[in-house]
């Protein structure tokens, strides 16, 4: 087996960068924590068979309307894509019920992470977060030369409402949330939605990103229509990425309370940021529910019968919406996932400082997810 490639480090300024200015606050990011690819793994473990658990996609692919509808006439790779995605966002309209005005599409709803922040922050200016966080809640801000605030979670892994009510109170200019929460898998409560809303002040934007709606509806509320209603000024995103299994397209999109902001977080964006393919394969994907529907039911299946796998073995995880399980392994998670990927798993061992004995595992294929449950009980000596 080859050794497991370290993150790289934040770029240095020795040799041939010598002499050139770089932004500080983009040298200093912290590395951004990505799962592993497969043709990596195959080539650290020397398995070919590899259950890719690190990245939380949909094991069962996409909708077949979307291979069909990229295998069409009007799929035209020699022309460029509509810069202003006119009928995914008419197709999004119909879906969300936002006026299309107020829709903006990106390059996966990580770019429209990167343009709300390029358009809310400047140096100096504050983003209040959670920990643990996604990692780019965090990165974007800092890429400005924002400060950013990071509010615990509770002891038992579930939102400080309280906390952010109190981080909110200084006014921050913007406030990043996911629900489901990524790595963690909980999720906002309306009550709870309805009180960090009343917490934002008029200066205050609100993005809260729900990349994992999708698997927790209707259980969750739905945050595009809770945030509407309450009146304040915010940013809802939804991914294509996750319970529509388009991932590799590079699809999510911002639901903006009103067309000035989705004007600005516009400008924030590269012109031609959606490929055309990107722009076919969601729409294709939106006129399938019924395959969405069906495999996020299996997901969630899934994912409650891996839980009682860990649990039987001695692990907790936390209670989860999304399709994934998150959990302390009590031991180095840097180790332990090398270890399974030694069997051919790729999992997310979490870098936060603080949680370094925390794994997050997406639940694949019901086999994927035997043999998660047979590695961890293997290397734990459970
Ligand atoms: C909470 C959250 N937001 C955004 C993203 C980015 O998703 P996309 O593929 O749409 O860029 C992810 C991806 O893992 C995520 O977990």
């Amino acid at each position: 087996m080859n050794p497991l490639p370290k993150p790289s480090a934040p770029s240095s300024l020795a040799g041939a960068a010598e002499g050139l200015w770089f932004n500080p606050h983009v040298a200093a990011l912290p590395v951004y924590n990505a799962g592993l690819s497969v043709s990596a793994a195959r080539a650290i473990s020397g398995h070919q068979d590899i259950a890719r658990l690190g990245s939380n996609e949909n094991p069962h692919g996409c909708s077949p309307d979307v291979l069909r509808a990229l295998s069409g006439a009007a799929f035209e790779p020699w022309r460029y894509s509509d810069p202003v995605c006119t009928d995914l966002r008419a197709a999004l309209s119909r879906h969300t019920g936002v006026p299309a005005q107020e829709i903006v599409v990106g390059n996966g709803s990580e770019e429209m992470i990167a343009a709300v922040s390029r358009a809310f922050l400047t140096v100096d200016s504050t983003a209040v977060t959670v920990v643990r966080s996604f990692g780019l809640h965090e990165i974007e801000p800092l890429a400005i030369g924002a400060k950013v605030i990071k509010v615990p979670m509770t002891a038992d892994m579930g939102f400080d409402v309280a906390g952010l009510e109190r981080a909110l109170a200084a006014k921050p200019q913007i406030l990043l949330l996911s629900s489901p929460w990524n790595p963690v898998g909980s999720a906002l409560s309306l009550e709870d939605l309805m009180r960090i809303a009343k917490a934002c002040s008029p200066s205050t934007l609100f993005m809260l990103d729900e990349a994992y709606f999708e698997f927790a509806a209707p259980d969750v509320p739905n945050g595009i229509e809770v945030l509407r209603a309450s009146g304040i000024a915010h940013v809802v995103l939804r991914s294509f990425s996750k319970a529509y299994g388009l991932a590799g397209l590079r699809v999510g999109f911002a639901a903006c309370s009103n067309p000035e902001i989705a004007r600005v977080v516009a400008a924030a964006k590269t012109p031609f940021n959606v490929n055309l393919a990107a722009q076919i394969g969601a729409i294709a994907a939106l006129g399938d529910d019924a395959w969405m529907k069906d495999t996020v039911q299996r997901i969630r299946a899934e994912r409650e019968r891996t839980r009682a796998g860990l649990t039987a073995i001695g692990l907790k995880p936390a209670p989860s919406y999304a399709n994934h399980l998150f959990f302390d392994c009590g031991t180095d998670a840097g180790d332990l996932g090398i270890k399974l990927l030694q069997d051919g798993i790729i999992v997310k061992a979490w870098r936060e400082r603080g949680y370094e004995t925390f794994l997050r595992a997406s639940t694949g294929l019901p086999q994927e997810n035997d043999r998660i449950v047979a590695s961890l009980k293997k290397h734990l000596n459970r």
